[in-house]
């Protein structure tokens, strides 16, 4: 089987880092090890792009927090999803080139094609088979966050990252992006209502996957129960 390139999409606290994990337990009953990473990092020195995106005490600009998340994309496609693409995997990635246009455009309202020309570049063309759209109001995704522990130290020290400290107008700006995202793409992204509970967000997540998988021509993910 060639290899399944799946994007998990949506605002702070949308539950995509809990639906991957979901998600990825499931194929592995199915028999299938999924290959999961994140954005901005899953490479070493994407984490590191990561760790200076998400500090508090620095101030990007823009056009630099773009172009930084582009190179941590680069590294990622270069490293880590195309060879895994090429030995057949099953790729979950947590945000992808979809939050690149919301965040930095919607969001920080840097011109779209721009950004659209920067992806490219920065992935060589590679797009997602599939996009999952968590989508929920800012307001309770940052609830969520806000309510999740803490890390012990770094960026997240006091449980707030630099993005979260935005104002939830940019929030909504990223939203009302990611949304039109997917209306102007039917075909690569479906929506998830990810204010419903996680175990009711991981059915319809999982549904999403296996009739994409069908139209794709892949009939079964491997054997065992669901
Ligand atoms: N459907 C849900 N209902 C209630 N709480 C949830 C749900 N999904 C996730 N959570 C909780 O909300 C918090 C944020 O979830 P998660 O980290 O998965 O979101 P995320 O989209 O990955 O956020 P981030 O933008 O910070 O990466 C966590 O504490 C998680 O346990
Ligand atoms: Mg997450």
């Amino acid at each position: 089987m060639a290899g399944l390139l799946i994007s998990f999409e949506g605002g702070e606290g949308s539950g995509k880092s809990t639906q991957i994990a979901r998600i990825a337990a499931r194929l592995r009953r199915r028999g299938v090890e999924p290959v999961t990473t994140r954005e901005p990092g899953g490479t070493p020195l994407a984490e590191a792009v990561r760790a200076v995106l998400l500090d508090p005490g620095l101030e990007p600009s823009a056009v630099v927090e773009a172009l930084l998340v582009e190179a941590a994309r680069a590294d990622l496609v270069d490293r880590v999803v195309r060879p895994a693409l090429a030995a057949g995997r099953v790729v979950l990635c947590d945000r992808f080139v979809d939050s690149t246009l919301a965040y930095q455009g919607g969001g920080r309202g840097l011109d779209r094609a721009t950004l659209e020309a920067w992806n490219r570049a920065a992935t060589g063309g590679l797009t997602a088979d599939l996009t999952l759209l968590f989508d929920v109001d800012p307001a309770l995704g940052l609830a969520r966050r806000a309510g999740a522990e803490p890390l012990p130290s770094g960026p997240r020290a006091d449980g707030r990252n630099r993005l979260d400290r935005e104002p939830v107008d940019f929030h909504r700006r990223v939203r009302a992006c990611f949304l039109e995202l997917a209306q102007r793409e039917p075909g690569r992204f479906v929506v998830v209502d990810a204010a419903a509970e996680a175990g009711k967000v991981e059915s319809l997540a999982w549904a999403a996957i296996e009739a994409r998988l069908m139209g794709l021509g892949v009939s079964s993910l491997g054997s065992g129960s669901p």
